[in-house]
């Protein structure tokens, strides 16, 4: 099947305000492309961050699929159909949810009809998964602070969109606080690293490291590279760990979870690996049923410098009760050396 390229393409069918807003490239409307590209991927992203800035739902699902989809079942799964020039397309029905449950990204419940002002934003591009991540902090959102990872996924033969998901954090949510993550990203550099620089590790080395990290919650024989500065920004909190003399970032660490549901989007171009898993215990009042989570992973030399959590309750302040914030250990005002958040919850929950 041919298909066109999407960038310039897709553009055409946005909505004008959208369209005005995006930054999108215009070029490249190529109809014997169909490679997964990053420019496609980056493309996305941006369109994805003006879209969910203007509540446009519509418009960027539409753009999506083809100049020509039509959502026909705005119900909990979707239907499409397609007509016009482009009515070979066969568009699947894909799947959008946010915090697991799968809903009509364009329904008035979908965070991303819901305008929301973004503070910060960062994407990655993973060109053989063709799967984008981005990371919206949204802190001076007037009355709703959000911090919002959204994993999509497309077809790299057809571009169309697989999935669309997002680990929705808000007020009540796993050390949810805002204003933190956005001063605390603020302070961090996530730079390119140039293909010749000693900082670029590979695909492989990238996405396992983000393994490691996770196998060692079941797992206290696993090492996981990590160097300064030895903090995960965990929700809006930094959790620190001690550097050794050589370096070594020492954190505490369960050993008898396992976590599930991985689905990763790697790129080397600038370190990361994002990692949507399912978190076990995360929810108190919800067993060891797997929790919506987010982990992205900057990875320099082989080793994570930073790391940043959005992980999703069912009762607020995962059924903790209103002992979340405030405690014995002043998980607050956790300084180097004191009790890491992780050890905090799982003191609290029994566990760990
Ligand atoms: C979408 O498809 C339906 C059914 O084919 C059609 O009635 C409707 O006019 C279409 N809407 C748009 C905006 O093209
Ligand atoms: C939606 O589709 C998914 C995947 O095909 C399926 O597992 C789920 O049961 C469907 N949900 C509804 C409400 O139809
Ligand atoms: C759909 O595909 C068939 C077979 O490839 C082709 O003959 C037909 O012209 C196509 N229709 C459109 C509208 O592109
Ligand atoms: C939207 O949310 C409301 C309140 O939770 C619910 O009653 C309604 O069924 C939802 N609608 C859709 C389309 O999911
Ligand atoms: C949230 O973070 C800000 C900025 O670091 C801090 O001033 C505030 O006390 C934090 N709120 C809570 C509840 O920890
Ligand atoms: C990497 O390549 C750039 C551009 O070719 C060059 O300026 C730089 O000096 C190189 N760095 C190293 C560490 O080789
Ligand atoms: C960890 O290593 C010890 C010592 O080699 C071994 O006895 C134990 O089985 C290992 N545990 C796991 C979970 O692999
Ligand atoms: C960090 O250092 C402090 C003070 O030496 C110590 O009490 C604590 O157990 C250490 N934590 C870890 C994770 O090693
Ligand atoms: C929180 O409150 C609920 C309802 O009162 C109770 O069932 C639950 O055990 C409490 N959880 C904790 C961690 O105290």
């Amino acid at each position: 099947m041919v298909r066109p390229s999407r960038p310039s393409c897709f553009l055409a069918t946005l909505s004008s305000t959208l369209l005005l807003l995006s930054s999108a490239s215009t070029h490249d409307c190529n109809p014997t492309a169909s490679q997964c590209t990053r420019s496609f991927l980056k493309s996305i992203s941006s369109l994805y961050i003006t879209a969910q800035s203007l509540g446009e739902s519509s418009a960027f699902i539409t753009s999506l699929l083809s100049p020509a989809g039509n959502l026909t079942n705005p119900g909990s799964n979707l239907t499409w159909t397609n007509s016009g020039p482009y009515a070979n397309i066969t568009a699947p029905s894909f799947l959008y949810k946010e915090n697991e449950i799968v809903l009509s990204p364009t329904s008035a419940n979908s965070t991303l009809s819901v305008p929301i002002k973004i503070d910060f934003h960062r994407s990655a591009h993973d060109t053989r998964r063709c799967a984008s991540f981005t990371e919206l902090i949204a802190a001076s959102n007037p009355g709703h602070p959000y911090v919002i990872h959204t994993r999509m996924e497309f077809s790299p033969s057809t571009l169309q969109p697989v999935m669309i998901e997002s680990v929705v954090t808000d007020e009540g949510d796993w050390l949810f606080n805002a204003t933190g993550t956005l001063s605390l990203a603020r302070q961090e550099d996530w730079p390119i690293i140039p293909l010749n620089s000693s900082a670029r590790n590979s695909y492989e080395e990238i996405q396992a490291l983000g393994d490691a990290y996770f196998n060692r919650f079941g797992n206290a024989n696993v090492t996981v590279p990590w160097g300064p500065p030895c903090i995960r920004i965990e929700g809006g909190l930094p959790a620190r760990g001690n550097l050794t003399a050589s370096g070594e970032c020492i954190q505490e660490w369960p050993s008898t979870i396992i976590v599930p549901w991985r689905r990763y989007v790697v790129d080397e171009e600038v370190g990361v690996v994002d990692m949507f898993v399912g978190f076990p215990g995360l929810d108190r009042s919800q067993g060891e049923t797997p929790m919506p989570d987010s982990h992205v992973f900057r990875v320099e030399a082989g080793r994570i410098k930073y790391l940043h959590t959005a992980s999703s309750c069912v009762e607020k302040e995962c059924g903790l009760n209103g002992t979340f914030f405030g405690s014995e250990e002043g998980m607050g005002q956790r300084s180097v050396g004191k009790r890491s958040v992780r050890r905090g919850k799982a003191w609290r929950l029994g566990k760990w």
